[in-house]
């Protein structure tokens, strides 16, 4: 049974140790070669935040080295000293190994690199690995991982999601291509948003409101509905999953070229799988000029004007269909809200309706979807880009 200790340390550590499994990032990386299968030829890959031994990263990575056509692979670690989860034991590869040293091995990162076949065995791979320790601890804004990060040309992880913000800046500031797994809620961050809305950065081409699984370290406490749905989807054990977990990027796939297929309002109004859409069309915002679109199927395709709609809309965002245009706030600066559901008039019908009838009181929503006290999406708004 784990000891009390144990589990506080894990506990406290939940937030930064979660290890991304194999499929996932395979998953992911297919669907860029799909799209241009040199987008990694003759890069240089740094895979910081991460624990080279036995992560899933370096594992695809080193043995896709010559299917990518990569140039240089590297992948860095933090000593364990410096991380808040500190249960560790050296794997058999360190303690074997003649450049192993007991007194470094619990305070310095360490340096994986993998660029040639060292063993003869005719393929670059895992086996090819070569490590050192690093000077320091392997912090990623330490001087020697600013200094691989300036070599790299390509930066790909999952980095601790309490440092997300620093990490980006971190990775944009040197201006190189990313892959990063965050969670779904850091699109509304003030650093990362505008981002977004300069399409200097976008959402990755899987996993995105799905269901990523990741390992755990022994004994953390997870969420038994999270580690049952792990379980449900072939991860038994130290699994949890984390259903708002996605991959940002700023490199170029398939899926966001891919435009929506919408309707237009007129058949939205009568058609829409959406009740509250057939019911309610598409009011008008208070303090914004846009109309609020609940779902993102039911975007109108012959609306030319602004339209708020959940940010799920981000991971069906085709930068040639649409535009962003902002995140949430009214001309006010005030959440988007609106309180009258007939004064919209976007539904002819309703409109209709609405001179014989009342507003409705007390059904106010914002952005940030209350609705008479009940939680719904937050909003970005989007207009339809016009072909010139
Ligand atoms: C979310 S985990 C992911 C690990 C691995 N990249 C993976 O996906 O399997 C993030 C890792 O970053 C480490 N970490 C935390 N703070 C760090 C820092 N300042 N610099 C480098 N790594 C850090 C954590 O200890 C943790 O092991």
């Amino acid at each position: 049974m784990a000891n009390n200790s144990n589990l506080g340390a894990a506990k406290a550590a939940k937030n930064d140790e979660f290890y991304t499994q194999y499929a996932d990032i395979q998953k992911e990386i297919n669907a860029y070669l799909e799209y241009n299968p040199d987008t990694f030829r003759d890069k240089t890959v740094l895979l910081p935040c991460d624990d080279p031994e036995w992560s899933n990263f370096t594992r695809f990575f080193a043995q896709n080295f010559e299917r990518l056509g990569l140039k240089r692979l590297i992948s860095t670690s933090f000593a364990v000293e410096s991380k808040k989860y500190k249960d560790y034991e050296p794997t058999l590869f360190e303690t074997e190994s003649p450049l192993f040293d007991a007194d470094k091995t619990r305070i310095k990162g360490k340096i994986f690199e993998l660029t040639r076949d060292t063993n003869g065995s005719g393929r670059i791979d895992l086996d090819d690995l070569e490590w050192h320790y690093l000077e320091g601890d392997g912090d990623f804004r330490s001087p020697e991982v600013c200094a691989l990060r300036d070599q790299a040309d390509t930066i790909v992880t999952n980095p601790p999601f309490s440092l997300f913000r620093e990490f980006l800046a971190w990775i944009v500031e040197a201006g190189k291509q990313l892959l990063i797994i965050g969670n779904m809620n850091a699109i509304t961050y003030k650093e990362v948003f505008p981002l977004i809305k300069e399409n200097r950065l976008w959402l990755g081409a899987t996993g995105f409101v799905s269901d990523m699984v990741f390992g755990v370290p022994k004994n953390t406490e997870v969420d038994p509905k999270d580690k049952a749905k792990a379980a449900r989807l072939g991860y038994v054990g130290d699994f949890t999953r984390l259903g708002n977990s996605c991959w940002f990027t700023n490199i170029d796939h398939g899926r966001r070229h891919e435009p929506l297929k919408l309707m237009t309002m007129a058949d939205n109004l009568k058609f829409s799988r959406h009740k509250d859409i057939r019911e309610k069309g598409y009011p008008k915002y208070d303090n914004y000029d846009a109309i609020d679109v609940s779902h993102v199927d039911a975007i109108p395709s012959d609306y030319n004007g602004v339209m708020g709609v959940p940010i799920t809309f981000l991971g069906k965002y085709c930068p040639e269909q649409f535009e962003i245009v902002e995140f949430r706030k009214g001309d006010d600066g005030k959440d988007l809200i609106y309180s009258n559901l007939n004064g919209g008039g976007y539904n002819p019908a309703l409109l209709q309706n609405s001179r014989s009838s009342t507003s409705i009181p007390g059904i106010i929503k914002n952005a940030e979807g209350r609705i008479n006290g009940s939680i719904t999406y937050a909003r970005i708004t989007i207009r339809k880009r016009l072909k010139n």
